[in-house]
């Protein structure tokens, strides 16, 4: 069966290596592959209000995290690069979502308890509890079977083919099953904490903005293990594993290469050479960008462009969905 693949991310800050590596690298590899029938990536921009933002620059993070995925390598001949809100059948479907889906189906999810938890309960609105529904939406809109995510999703990627039984079973097959696309690296790890995964603050993350020394300094202030030898032991061994598999995943170097390689230096010559490696790797990206900042009118005609075709598959499942259920 040809890959129709839907993936998103919230434009809530800076992105990082994690979404890099988790995320974006995959759905760089998966546009160009043959089997390869259609490639939505969206700006998730309705899930990005569901935490705290700020209205006077939320317009800028919406388009710098469109210049990030162009920067990055996605390929708008290839894909479609889409803002979430301005293709609106994506809420449209997840509002028909809401109504056959137990309210026990999600708030027993892992990630509505922890986004509670963070915010002390503040922030115990509608569109938490409902924002895997949304994520439902977006991915089964397309009528995707494939999503390449971070491991951080898979919970909603259950929830999405429940969802689509659910439907399905009710008025009909209309949706197919769904499945994640991980890969290594869909859990890069925090480098003050590798058993905390890596976000977007701080010393915690190297941001994909980042300039060479602050990379160098992060690396060189990245907690290591215990011992020196570098060995990938997730489990004994969960920092310098981390950095391994970043070095691995930002080089041609496989885990048992980079083992040799370093097989009796110290972390400190291991961390110097990663943070080269990461530096480098990061300059075509960072110069691409500054390239696409001088020419905003290209990414807003790409998005645009964009949208209007998405919300051609967009309004055809819609209708099909409304025909079936009798609307
Ligand atoms: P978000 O914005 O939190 O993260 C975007 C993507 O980056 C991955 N990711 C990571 N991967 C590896 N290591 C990490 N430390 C790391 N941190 C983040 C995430 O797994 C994700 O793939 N709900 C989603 C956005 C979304 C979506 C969708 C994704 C909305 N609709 C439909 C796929 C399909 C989210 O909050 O991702």
């Amino acid at each position: 069966m040809p890959n129709k693949i839907f993936s998103g991310i919230r434009p809530s800050g800076k992105l990082h290596l994690g979404n890099y590596l988790g995320a974006i690298k995959n759905w760089i590899e998966l546009q160009d592959k043959p089997d390869t029938e259609r490639a939505v990536f969206a700006v998730v921009d309705y899930h990005g209000i569901t935490t705290p933002f700020d209205p006077k620059t939320y317009h800028q993070q919406i388009m710098d995290t469109a210049l990030d995925f162009l920067a990055a390598g996605i390929d708008p001949k290839k894909s479609l690069l889409i803002r979430q809100s301005k293709v609106p059948e994506h809420t449209e479907l997840a509002w028909i979502f809401n109504t056959i889906t137990p309210v026990s189906w999600l708030d027993r999810l892992p990630t509505y308890k922890e986004k509670l938890g963070e915010t002390g309960g503040r922030y115990n609105h509608m569109g938490i509890l409902d924002y895997p529904i949304l994520m439902a939406a977006d991915i089964l809109l397309y009528k995707s079977n494939l999503v390449p995510v971070g491991e951080d999703q898979l919970p909603h990627i259950d929830l999405t083919n429940e969802v689509a039984k659910k439907f399905n079973s009710m008025f009909g097959q209309t949706f197919e099953p769904v499945k994640p696309y991980l890969a290594m690296g869909t859990r890069i790890m925090s480098l003050q904490d590798p058993i905390k995964k890596m976000s977007k603050t701080g010393d915690e993350g190297i941001a994909l903005s980042d300039n060479p020394d602050e990379i160098r300094e992060k690396i060189k202030k990245a907690v290591t293990d215990s011992g020196k030898e570098i060995v990938f032991d997730p489990d004994k061994k969960p920092a310098i594993s981390n950095l391994m598999t970043v070095y691995h995943l930002l080089s041609q170097n496989s885990v048992k290469e980079i083992e040799k390689k370093y097989g009796g230096k110290n972390y400190s010559e291991f961390k110097n050479d990663l943070a080269e490696v990461v530096v480098n790797f990061l300059k075509p990206f960072q110069e691409k960008r500054k390239e696409l900042e001088s020419d905003l009118t290209y990414v807003e005609d790409v998005l645009m462009e964009s949208e209007e075709k998405a919300r051609i598959i967009a309004s055809s499942t819609l209708t099909e969905v409304k025909q079936k259920m009798g609307l």
